[in-house]
């Protein structure tokens, strides 16, 4: 949650933070704030609630007259409400110095004290104007930056990335972080920092991942990376492996819009390089030695939100190949409920961001007592891959919307391959089981194509349904997740009641919900590969149908079964039935989507959310 931006070089200031929160406005956007030293070798300081856009206005009517050393931040409020005032950046040293914070400050009340005894008035309700006020006495004490920040950083409790500038030390930008992202861009004559690499991918693609309870030192020439002791740390920089288009919107009307296009390839990519013949080899896994995955007794997934529901569907596909018990919790149940955890546990984490508070430290607390961790993650050097015994990447590309798309596909095809390769080096999974699942990956970008196209379709309906104030989702199986998926993306984009159920749990309460008119949506087992649950679905599709339901059903193409029972079909191609969810789930997204667009809501940035939540 919230974003946040550094610049030290001879460009345009003031256009490298603006690009830079542009990119980053998906973290937070309860409002908005830049702090540049001026022309006249000031703090100068712009900030605003609400959307970036109104910070842009800001700038138009009081321009800022930048000379080569600013912050940014975007913010997803903690403490204190989205207000002007308590839009970032802060001041202290009487204006001289300015800060931005991503994070909590959990000893705030303590530490306001001191500032209080210093007689320092606090015009906001932030725990990060404290941080401000205290850097602020420690240069006035020290008359050094970069001391005193560290200083400061030793005594905070909480999570936190910190950027900070003084009017005294021009060109330069310190940061510091604990539990929190930070990346250092490396460019040409001049250096970025930012929360990850979209913050400056535009300018560079050279890039460092500044570790653990580490502080940045960043000026036009040079990059310094020490501990918080102030002792220096070594590190490697890489090249990001996207450029900036590909996190642009094109011309499209969403980034969800975009996202949900792009999940042949988020698929395909994810494929790309692991099928090997007949079967499935990911190197990272092999690195991990086959003695460790042949001797795991038990899985246990790790996730929030979309990429617990990606676990779900995951635990099938692997306890069918791989003959393992396969559990999966939510990062922030995991660790409170004291686990039961051995040196045969494997612990798999699934996280798009790979910066999700809750997730990393379900891992840290795994890594902690032995336990061997996976990460299934999305973006590049992230703290949670970093901090894993293995990452296992998957490639859909930069997803900015906040409603997970394509990420949630790829998830789901990184575990079904994990699956695979433990099944293999198990010796559970059969040579035909496992050329029969490569085929059909083989087969699955084109299919995904297949469902997207059934946007216009989905698209109408949702359109007469703008209405709607509920709607439910039934699914069984591997169709259970997807249900849950289905509805977790309508409440948060279209804000609408949704809930998701395992169809055989109807009748042991959810059917009294159904009412005349109620729309369900219910996901269909294939005829073919899974006949036993197909009838037991169409027989829960008659039961409420006759209590009055509106029937959505979403079928494979060809089954027939359910036309006498269902109000509209919506047709996806024929798979194996462990990979119908990598189908089902596209018409639920464009049906969320397309809901929240004829509400006329702001399918990108819904409200109250931010697409990393780097708090717990
Ligand atoms: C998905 O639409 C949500 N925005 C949310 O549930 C998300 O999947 C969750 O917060 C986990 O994020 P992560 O994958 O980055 O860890």
């Amino acid at each position: 949650m919230c974003g946040i931006v550094g610049y030290a070089g001879p460009n345009d200031t003031v256009g490298a933070l603006l690009d830079g929160l542009r990119r980053l406005e998906y973290r937070g956007y309860d409002s908005a704030g830049v702090a540049v030293l001026d022309a006249a070798g000031a703090v100068s300081v712009r900030k605003r609630s609400g959307k970036l856009a109104r910070l842009e206005e800001l700038l138009e009517a009081s321009p800022l007259s930048a000379t080569g050393t600013g912050i940014g931040h975007t913010r997803w409020a903690t403490h204190g409400g989205p207000t002007d005032v308590n839009a970032h950046p802060h001041l202290g040293d009487d204006g001289k110095l300015a800060l931005i914070h991503n994070g909590i400050v959990e000893n705030f009340a303590e530490l306001r004290e001191d500032v209080a005894a210093a007689g320092i008035e606090l015009l906001s309700e932030t725990d990060t104007e404290v941080v401000a006020a205290l850097l602020g006495i420690e240069v006035a004490r020290t008359g050094d930056l970069e001391t005193a920040f560290r200083a400061v950083v030793r005594r905070l409790e909480g999570t936190f990335t910190l950027l900070a500038m003084h009017r005294d030390e021009p060109g330069k930008v310190v940061a510091a972080r604990h539990h929190s992202p930070l990346v250092i861009g490396l460019g040409e004559g001049e250096n970025f920092l930012g929360s990850d690499v979209a913050a400056f991918v535009s300018s560079t693609r050279r890039a460092v991942a500044v570790a653990e309870d580490n502080i940045a030192i960043i000026t036009p020439d040079a990059v310094r990376i020490t501990d918080f002791a102030g002792d220096a740390v070594e590190f490697e920089e890489f090249e990001v492996q996207w450029d900036a288009e590909a996190a642009d919107k094109g011309g499209w009307s969403s980034f969800m819009a975009k996202e949900i296009n792009e999940q042949p390839d988020a698929v395909a990519n994810t494929i790309r390089g692991r099928l090997d013949g007949g079967r499935v080899d990911i190197p990272e896994l092999t690195e991990l030695g086959d003695d460790v995955l042949r001797d795991v007794d038990r899985i246990i997934i790790i996730a929030c939100g979309t990429a617990s529901y990606a676990g779900q569907v995951g635990a099938y596909a692997i306890e069918q190949w791989a003959r393992v018990p396969v559990e999966v919790q939510l990062s922030h149940e995991f660790r409170y409920r004291d686990p039961v955890l051995s040196d045969r546990t494997l612990i798999i984490s699934v996280s798009q961001s790979g910066e999700t508070m809750d997730t990393l430290m379900a891992v840290k607390y795994a890594i902690e007592r032995g336990v061997t961790t996976i990460s299934v993650c999305n973006t590049q050097s992230a703290t949670i891959p970093r901090e894993s015994d293995a990452a296992v990447y998957t490639h859909a590309g930069p997803e900015v919307a906040v409603a997970s798309t394509k990420a949630f596909i790829a998830q789901i095809t990184a575990l079904y391959l994990i699956g695979l390769h433990l099944g293999r080096v198990r010796g559970t999974l059969s040579e035909e089981d496992s050329a029969e699942a490569v085929a059909q990956f083989e087969a699955l970008p084109e299919k995904v194509r297949e469902a997207v196209d059934t946007h216009e379709q989905v698209a109408q309906l949702a359109h007469w349904m703008a209405d709607t104030r509920s709607v439910l989702f039934l699914g069984r199986h591997v169709g259970f997740p997807i249900a849950l998926e289905g509805a977790l993306k309508l409440k948060e984009i279209a804000y609408i009641h949704a809930e998701g159920f395992a169809a055989g749990e109807l009748k042991h309460g959810p059917i009294a919900l159904i009412d005349h008119g109620q729309p369900v949506f219910v996901l269909v087992p294939s005829p073919r590969t899974s006949p036993l649950m197909h009838s037991k679905v169409v027989s829960n599709i008659q039961e409420i149908r006759a209590r009055g339901a509106r029937v959505i059903a979403v079928v494979e193409k060809g089954d027939t079964a359910v036309l006498p029972y269902a109000d509209d079909v919506i047709r996806i191609p024929l798979s194996d039935s462990l990979f119908d969810p990598l189908l089902q789930v596209v018409p639920l997204q464009w049906f969320a989507l397309e809901l929240s667009t004829a509400k006329g809501l702001d399918v990108d940035q819904p409200r109250n959310l931010a697409k990393s939540v780097t708090v717990e």
